[in-house]
């Protein structure tokens, strides 16, 4: 398949030229000479370099890591809900980073995702898919260009800007090398060097050892070289019993098989779960912007749609203890208390919204009420029927723990590499 093809991105023809690319992470990188067409090992190792380069953005301060930290299993670096950035530095969107891994073969965006793709009609399982908190777009090299020219992240005016930085930059004798057409010089066209940046980033995306390692201790469990804990195995249980946390029906953690791929942990299906609202953040300040996911204001072609008000995508778990801001607005700081939310939101709203001045307690405080009817209200958040929660603390403290197994890069004892 072309690179033009797996990404569907709207690079030149000519560029393109429909040529078969090598499968990513097979060949050693090894620049082609001028006139060859771009192999796929090649567009990742440029991807890789142009991820972390801050002379792609306005201020020359901010890249892709910069709120994408490879530390943080490609997540954001610290616990603010959201990375200032712009011109200046000092502007802020309203959406927290997500990780990037586990995100290799996303759904495109549909409206009705079949389970079964058989029974046409009975098991329409709604909005699923697409990248992004409101999956509004597609295509990875599409995504990559979002950030590149956003007036809050890295500013550029349009994608020729960016081709423009690129000439500039230290990847620029690279870039020629391995994206000019025979007998052309990429810069010659800076809106196409702008669409092959966007390319390779989509392209290192992809890369398994960087991206979907699949090294935590869930996965070594899973093939049966190491144990769990007993704690990390009751949270286990508790986050697929149905009746308990009932996780695993939004984050599918598979069976306890080797035979099975291993689960990502999201049916990239999209759930309205109430969180609280941001107080921080800049675009809140303003008590009738709401951030409403999948009916805008990011996305507006289902704006119309209230029954998809307050959706947003869910997240993949796997790395997730390696994050200090929690769901789409960062409104949440642990993740225990993330967990706890799941338990607690309906039995003790006071922990999560906050009381008005009737001393009421401002319950679903991010969503206009014409659009509560979306509320998720069904196990783990549905009371049990004395109105305690469903997972009490030591509950609570065994999902965390098993979340802490899906961490990548773990090491089974005895078997540390060589310092
Ligand atoms: C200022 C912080 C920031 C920077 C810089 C940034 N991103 Fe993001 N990224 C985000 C946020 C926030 C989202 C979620 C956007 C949304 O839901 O609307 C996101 C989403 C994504 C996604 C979709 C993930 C998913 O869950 O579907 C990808 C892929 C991505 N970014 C790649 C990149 C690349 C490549 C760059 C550099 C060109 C980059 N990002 C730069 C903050 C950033
Ligand atoms: C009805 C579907 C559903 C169920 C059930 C569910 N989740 Fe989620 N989960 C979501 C959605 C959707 C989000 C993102 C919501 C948002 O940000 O508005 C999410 C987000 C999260 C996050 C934040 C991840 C991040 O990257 O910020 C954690 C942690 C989490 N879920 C854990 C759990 C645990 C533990 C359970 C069981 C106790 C659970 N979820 C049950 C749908 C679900």
């Amino acid at each position: 398949m072309s690179a033009c093809a797996l990404l569907l991105v709207p690079v030149s023809p000519q560029a393109c030229g429909g040529n078969e690319m090598a499968p990513t992470g097979t060949e050693r990188f090894q620049p082609m000479m001028y006139g060859d067409y771009p192999k796929l090992p090649q567009l990742s190792e440029l991807g890789r370099a142009l991820f972390s380069d801050p002379s792609l953005s306005a201020s020359g301060r901010m890249s892709c890591a910069s709120c994408h930290d490879p530390a943080h299993a490609y997540g954001p670096p610290n616990g603010l809900p959201t990375q200032p950035g712009g011109p200046s530095m000092n502007r802020m969107g309203f959406r927290n980073t997500p990780s990037l891994t586990y995100l290799h073969a996303p759904l495109p965006f549909t409206e009705h995702f079949l389970e079964s793709q058989v029974t046409i009609g009975q098991d329409d399982e709604g909005p699923t898919g697409g990248r992004t908190w409101d999956g509004r777009v597609d295509g990875g090299a599409q995504q990559a260009m979002m950030p590149l020219i956003d007036p809050n992240e890295m500013a550029n005016a349009d994608l020729r800007e960016v081709g423009e930085r690129v000439r500039r930059s230290p990847e620029a004798a690279l870039f020629r090398t391995i994206v000019s057409a025979p007998g052309r010089d990429v810069f010659d066209d800076t809106q196409a060097a702008g669409e092959w940046a966007a390319v390779a980033l989509a392209t290192f995306e992809q890369s398994r050892n960087d991206f979907h390692p699949f090294t935590s201790k869930f996965d070594f469990w899973l093939i049966g070289e190491v144990d769990l804990t007993p704690q990390e195995e009751r949270g286990f249980d508790l986050f697929n019993n149905p009746q308990k946390g009932n996780c695993a029906s939004c984050h599918p953690d598979g069976h306890k098989s080797a035979a099975a791929r291993p689960p990502l942990f999201t049916d990239f299906g999209y759930s309205t779960i109430g969180v609280p609202r941001n107080r921080t953040l800049d675009a809140n300040r303003d008590p009738n912007f709401h951030d409403l996911g999948l009916c805008g204001p990011l996305r507006m072609d289902l704006a119309n749609r209230a029954e998809y008000c307050g959706a947003f995508r869910t997240p993949s778990l796997r790395n997730v203890a390696l994050r200090q801001a929690f769901f789409h607005n960062g409104a949440i700081h642990s993740l225990r208390d993330a967990v706890a939310f799941y338990a607690r939101r309906d039995t003790d709203p006071a922990e999560w919204y906050p009381r008005g001045k009737d001393g009421e307690v401002k319950v679903f405080d991010d969503l206009p009420k014409a659009y509560w009817v979306n509320i998720e209200r069904g196990v783990p958040f549905e009371p049990l029927r004395d109105g305690r929660p469903r997972l009490n603390d030591a509950d609570v403290d065994a999902i965390v723990a098993f979340l802490r197994t899906l961490t990548d890069g773990y090491v089974i004892p005895g078997h540390e590499p060589p310092a």
